[in-house]
């Protein structure tokens, strides 16, 4: 909206609106189901543990560090995005690293977080599986006994790797599935279809894990059509590419597999021009059960609620909107049916 000298009494009644809205963004509780652990480490963190680790940055400053975050497609983003996580060392980088998300989920009442960490980015680079899952999962356990903050942990396997890497990767985990919930599939998408990982997704799901992929993001509708049929998945990342093939979107809505969806990382990753033409709420007419949140909050320009925000700025979503993507949010996740619901209740006393 723009204003030229006073604003009129229509412009006021939809300022009021907005703002209505985005107070009620910020206050219902929230779950988040799309979140690189490693792509929430923001410049400052990533400054202090370089120098703790004795690493050195090619960046000048903080500054510099978010001057550089300009990408044209995911690659550019991935290139910058795995030379960010080489700060990473001890287990303490890794538990910092997730105690400061953490904190910034309880800042935005975010209640319930279902997080994704790529062990083969510090594996492949000689720190032990072990080191980062500890890390992790010890601030995990804190965020819920501090911060009343549930969670759950889905380990991604990196797509442009083998996967024999991948199988590989799944044996590190074998000790630790008490604290895994699923596995995912991420990184270069293009030239990487979910086919490839077949096995190894069987062998996730023979073990109880739920199956997540990253698919129709950059990638065609083919590789969401893969990641349903051959991957058996719970829950398409992104899926944008869905709404190029309609009986695609009709077999998703049926399904009820919901899309979680990242509408700044879509933005500034280019996999849309502007957030006034983002596919949400065609989405959402179309019966898929959408969901908002941050996917590398430290790079993308914001958390879960400036993700809303975004889109209610460029879309102008309604409170039933808003209502409607945050109990997809508790609907899509790995909670019990009666979390689920005690959730959903608390969403629907906000509206
Ligand atoms: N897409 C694929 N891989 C990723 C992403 C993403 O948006 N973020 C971190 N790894
Ligand atoms: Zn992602």
């Amino acid at each position: 909206m723009t204003y030229s000298g006073t604003p009129n009494n229509n412009d006021l009644s939809e300022y009021t609106a907005m703002n209505d809205v985005k107070q009620l963004i910020h206050t219902v509780p929230k779950a988040e189901l799309h979140m690189h652990i490693e792509g929430s480490l923001e410049p400052e963190m990533m400054f202090q543990l370089a120098q703790r680790n004795g690493i050195a940055l090619p960046y000048a400053d903080v500054d510099a560090i978010r001057k550089a975050y300009q990408f044209d497609c995911l690659q550019d983003f991935l290139d910058v995005y795995y030379q960010g996580m080489s700060v990473l060392v001890n287990e303490p980088d890794f538990y910092d690293l997730t105690w400061a998300y953490l904190q910034r989920c309880k800042a935005q009442n975010v209640v319930h977080t279902e997080i994704f960490f790529d062990p083969q980015g510090h594996t492949e680079r000689g720190i032990a599986f072990d080191t980062v899952i500890r890390g992790i999962s010890r601030a995990l356990a804190d965020g819920q006994s501090e911060l009343g903050i549930s969670s759950h942990l889905i380990l991604c396997f990196l797509r442009h790797l083998d996967q024999r890497s991948a199988q590989e990767t799944l044996d590190q985990a074998e000790p630790y599935l008490h604290l895994i919930a699923g596995v995912g599939l991420d990184s270069s998408e293009v030239g990487h279809p979910p086919s490839k990982f077949t096995e190894v997704f069987d062998r996730a799901g023979g073990l109880g894990l739920k199956r997540v992929a990253h698919a129709g993001e950059e990638g065609p509708p083919e590789y969401v059509w893969e990641a349903l049929d051959l991957l058996h998945i719970d829950r398409i990342d992104h899926g944008n590419r869905s709404l190029e093939d309609r009986t695609l979107v009709r077999r998703i809505a049926e399904s009820g597999i919901a899309l979680t969806v990242c509408p700044l990382s879509n933005l500034r990753l280019a996999v849309v021009p502007d957030l006034a033409r983002h596919p949400i709420r065609e989405m959402l007419n179309a019966g898929l059960k959408a969901t908002v949140n941050s996917d590398d909050p430290a790079y993308f320009g914001g958390y879960v609620n400036e993700n809303y925000n975004a889109l209610v700025d460029a879309l102008n979503l309604s409170q039933r909107e808003i209502i409607e993507l945050v109990i997809n949010g508790f609907e899509a996740s790995f909670l019990d049916d009666a979390r689920k619901q005690q959730h959903i209740q608390a969403v629907r006393g906000c509206a």
